[in-house]
């Protein structure tokens, strides 16, 4: 079966510092790297490595940046033919600091993702149709996430939404239509629109008509929630040294690993392996393991 990853592409320019900026606060940072990054493209990036069949839906700018992040996703086996060239806007950037602990803010300028619209969603309507699952963040414009959640059900494909980050003024509508949600726990309250327990806020989204809730705990695992189910999904100890992108390896793990025949539960602890190899990396797409690596 195969994945549509859907959302996008940035240059990441990450700073090491040994803690992370209070407000107003100055730093002396450590080092500082480039890198590509953009949760779409981690995710991409991460279905690819780990061996799904996986066709991505980004735009990037006319820039050696944009030729450079295709490239690299090309040779990570993620399809790139209906990736969009803006000739408006730059390669997105993200500015990123992570700590001695592996902690880490990112703060992201949209660029050429602002052009990953409705317009460009409808004319590849038949890569809907071609997929099995479409994975999504919250990167691209608020209306495009929703079109292609409303786009996907339409042709009876499952829907996985990482909101990240997370927006309160999502259409409550389409919750049914989205067969997984993957927030953290900040994400959720954000989605849940409540600082209610954890519980309560799992409860409120599948009342709304999500099917299933992922929530990723961090060094704790993943809980999994529907009507039926309740379980902590446990993942092993590691000394973390930089968490970016490990929600996003999380995800395209997760998905591929449904796409390849996994259960649920299989998926989860698929996807937490592959996240904890993650964290033990430098970096965001360079940090994600390849299915070789998974098996060893
Ligand atoms: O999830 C990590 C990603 O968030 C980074 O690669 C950065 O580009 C931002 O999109």
């Amino acid at each position: 079966m195969s994945v549509l990853v859907i959302g996008s592409c940035n240059v990441d320019l990450s700073v090491s510092v040994s803690m992370l900026p209070k407000k107003g606060e100055t730093l002396l940072g450590q080092k500082m790297s480039y890198s590509f990054g953009g949760k779409g493209a981690n995710q991409a990036v991460a279905c690819g490595k780990l061996g799904a069949d996986v066709t991505f839906l980004s735009c990037v700018g006319n820039d050696e940046h944009g030729q450079e992040i295709r490239s690299y996703l090309e040779s990570v086996n993620v399809r790139c033919d209906r990736m969009k060239v803006s000739h408006s806007q730059p390669t997105g950037t993200a500015i990123i600091t992570v700590d001695n602990e592996g902690q880490n803010t990112i703060v992201v300028i949209a660029g050429a993702n602002s052009e990953c619209d409705i317009d460009y969603l409808k004319e590849n309507e038949d890569a809907f149709q071609s997929c099995d699952y479409v994975l999504l963040q919250m990167e691209i414009p608020l209306d495009a996430i929703e079109y292609a959640i409303a786009c996907a059900s339409k042709y009876n494909k499952k829907v996985v939404l990482n909101p990240a980050p997370a927006l309160s003024n999502f259409n409550e509508l389409l919750y049914p239509k989205i067969d997984y949600l993957t927030p953290n726990e900040t994400e959720l309250e954000t989605m849940a629109q409540s600082n209610h327990t954890m519980d309560d806020n799992i409860q409120s989204l599948l009342n709304r008509g999500v099917k299933n809730i992922l929530v990723t705990v961090g060094e704790s695992g993943a809980y999994f929630v529907n009507k039926q189910v309740k379980q902590l999904v446990e993942t092993t100890k590691v000394v973390a040294i930089d968490t970016v992108g490990a929600g996003d390896c999380f995800n395209g793990a997760f998905v591929t690993a449904l796409s390849q025949g996994m259960s649920d539960l299989e998926a989860i602890r698929f996807a937490n392996k592959a996240a904890a190899i993650a964290v033990t990396r430098q970096g965001a797409q360079e940090s994600i393991p390849t299915r070789e690596e998974m098996n060893n």
